[in-house]
């Protein structure tokens, strides 16, 4: 079996460099804001962002097996935090108690502190990129901060006239997730001065580990048995249509389509209608046929890989993609 720890080891000193440099980097003024910050930061995520940015660096150095340095460790630093930061805003969005298995900040101190220390967390983030002097590692992530906006903007347009269309989902997913992700796999090859071309490619590919990436996680929220640290059928609950269902919404006719919306339509506070979505979704090949559109992005992403000689680098992104197609958490 593939594990995230097997797929770390080819870049294990440049994630501990990396550690180390947020550790130093990321302190806040005044007790409260260290202990919120402190609870944001020890809720340790799979990492896969600046797991991103470090490989794709390795891959991309001109001198292989060179150490990456320092604009990479600054760059896998500027797509986590807005990762972060993104979370802590996301959950008080969706009124959410829980995050990786703890508390969500909103849940703790409520959610008007929680917007601050989302926001503390970016401004922190720029202006540590600023002064960096990189300008080209800033503003080529930095970017990704609308584009994360957009897509929040579009979900809650979409919950909240309960409509979806394949169109409108696939945007959402690559604004709120594969944009982020293209962004760091491209970044990581920027921090070490590939071609263009090779930027690019490292781009595309970033995307469409974002498309499986956000598609697996939305195919989880249908499996109770799945360890995300958030509880199944959250996004039923929340109102919104992800592409499991969606599926099953294209291939019903009117009166299932209105009998189904109408047992989402409940699922905010009763639980009978979430299992019997959870369940007819599963029975109806929602589930399977997220899962093949997940696949063939993965199949897709695998592939762009093939521009590259053979290496422990390539093997572990070929092994992430793989990874993101099998987790359950
Ligand atoms: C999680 O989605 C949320 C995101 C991937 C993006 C959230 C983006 C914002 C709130 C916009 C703000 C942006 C910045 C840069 C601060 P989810 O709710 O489907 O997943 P979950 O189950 O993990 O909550
Ligand atoms: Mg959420």
């Amino acid at each position: 079996m593939i594990t995230l720890d097997s797929i770390r080891k080819p870049v294990a000193a440049e994630l501990e460099a990396y550690a180390a440099f947020v550790e130093r980097q990321f302190t806040a003024e005044g007790e409260l804001l260290s202990e919120m910050l402190t609870h944001a930061l020890t809720a340790r995520g799979k990492g896969i962002r600046p797991l991103l940015v470090l490989l794709s660096a390795a891959l991309n150095a001109p001198v292989k097996g060179a150490s990456t340095g320092r604009r990479a460790c600054l760059a896998a630093m500027l797509v986590e935090m807005i990762h972060v930061a993104s979370l802590i805003h996301d959950d008080v969005i969706d009124e959410a108690d829980t995050r990786r298995g703890r508390p969500s900040v909103n849940a703790i101190w409520q959610s008007h502190r929680a917007v601050l220390l989302g926001d503390y967390v970016l401004s922190r983030n720029l202006a540590i990129g600023l002064q960096s002097g990189q300008f080209d590692l800033v503003t080529h992530i930095c970017g990704a901060m609308a584009t994360l906006c957009e897509g929040e903007v579009l979900q809650a347009e979409c919950v909240g006239k309960r409509e979806m269309t394949r169109r409108s989902y696939l945007d959402i997913i690559y604004k709120k997730t594969a944009c982020l992700l293209g962004v760091s796999a491209s970044a990581g090859a920027l921090a070490v001065g590939a071609t263009r071309d090779k930027v690019a490619l490292m781009r595309r590919f970033g995307e469409a580990v974002g498309m499986a990436f956000q598609i697996q996680d939305d195919l989880l929220d249908f499996r109770p048995d799945a360890r995300t640290g958030k509880p199944a059928g959250n996004d039923l609950r929340e109102g919104k249509i992800t592409l499991p269902l969606l599926a099953v919404l294209e291939r019903s006719d009117e009166t299932r389509r209105t009998e189904l919306l109408a047992a989402l339509g409940r699922c905010r506070d009763d639980e009978a209608s979430v299992e019997y979505l959870r369940e007819a979704v599963e029975r109806e090949g929602g589930v399977a046929f997220a899962a093949e559109v997940m696949r063939g992005y993965v199949s897709r992403a695998v592939e762009m890989l093939a521009e590259y000689e053979p290496s422990d680098c390539r093997k572990a992104l070929a092994d992430l993609c793989a990874y993101i197609a099998e987790r359950d958490c």
